[in-house]
């Protein structure tokens, strides 16, 4: 039974809803930069890491009407928590959406942008129409996705120049800490039935998953680098990080496996590192 454990998650989740008009709007927008090239090169990579989270969520949006309903049940409390989680996402994508016209509005307009946001790969990560994947890998691959999503978001929140870029990053990184507690408790349920040979796909299905995410990732790190003024090898380390320590919540089997470690040690090791990127 399921019932009792959910409902200080879905308590949570009912306490740290929050609204797009309570964020600092009307804070001036600064890029950081003595020079207007520096500036401009601010805008651009502020905009693109608004543009990368939006268009992830865009696409978990997706599967998160799938996840609901394949998660439905009878117990109220797991419920409300699916419910606060579509919600959050939906308040997500509005938001970003927001941050990017504002962002958009201020400061110099780049005579020409050669590096424009490919949105379709940013989509596929958390949604491809083409295959069907079981309800096992759905949950791990989402609770993968907001791992690393919490992190990018937090690590933005924590070093962004921009006041509203700072409150906006950590309001859904908030959200996000949320959404990875009650899907790890999901997820760590329901995989501790599991058989060897089940197991074992699914050890290689989040290695996959987790592959996918920093391959769709790969074109912005530079822009979450020099927004967040971290290195670029910092950033991919933090994604590995992320992955690695939510996977690893998941039991013994998780962090111990042969075929986790590829997650677990992929930030520290250049060739494992070249190869899941
Ligand atoms: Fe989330």
């Amino acid at each position: 039974m399921m019932g009792p454990l959910f409902e200080g998650h879905a308590e949570r989740a009912r306490r740290g809803q929050w609204q797009i008009e309570d964020l600092p709007w009307d804070e001036p927008i600064r890029f950081c930069g003595t020079s207007k090239r520096d500036q401009i090169l601010c805008k651009l990579d502020t905009v693109d890491l608004a543009g990368v989270m939006y268009h992830l969520q865009l696409g978990a949006r997706m599967r998160m009407g799938d996840h609901l309903l394949r998660s439905w049940n009878h117990d109220r409390a797991l419920l409300e928590c699916l419910e606060w989680h579509d919600g959050d996402e939906h308040r997500h994508v509005r938001v970003l959406r927001r941050l990017i016209d504002a962002l958009q509005s201020k400061g110099e307009t780049p005579a020409r942008n050669d590096r424009p946001l490919s949105p379709d790969r940013l989509w596929r990560v958390a949604y491809s129409s083409r295959e069907r994947l079981s309800d096992d890998r759905v949950l791990l691959n989402m609770l993968i996705d907001e791992a690393v999503s919490r992190t990018l978001f937090g690590m933005v929140a924590g070093s962004s120049g921009i006041p509203l870029v700072r409150a906006t990053f950590d309001a859904c990184s908030q959200d996000d800490v949320r959404h990875v507690e009650y899907l790890t408790l999901m997820a760590a349920r329901r995989f501790e039935s599991l058989g060897s040979y089940e197991l074992a796909f699914l050890h290689g299905a989040a290695v996959l998953h987790t592959a996918r995410l920093q391959s769709a990732l790969r074109p912005y790190i530079g822009s979450f680098a020099g927004a967040s003024r971290q290195s670029a090898e910092a950033v991919v380390t933090a994604v590995f990080g992320a992955a690695s320590r939510v996977l690893s919540d998941l039991g013994a089997n998780w962090k111990q496996s042969p075929v986790m470690r590829l997650v677990h040690s992929a930030d520290r090791s250049p060739w494992l590192l070249w190869l899941l990127r």
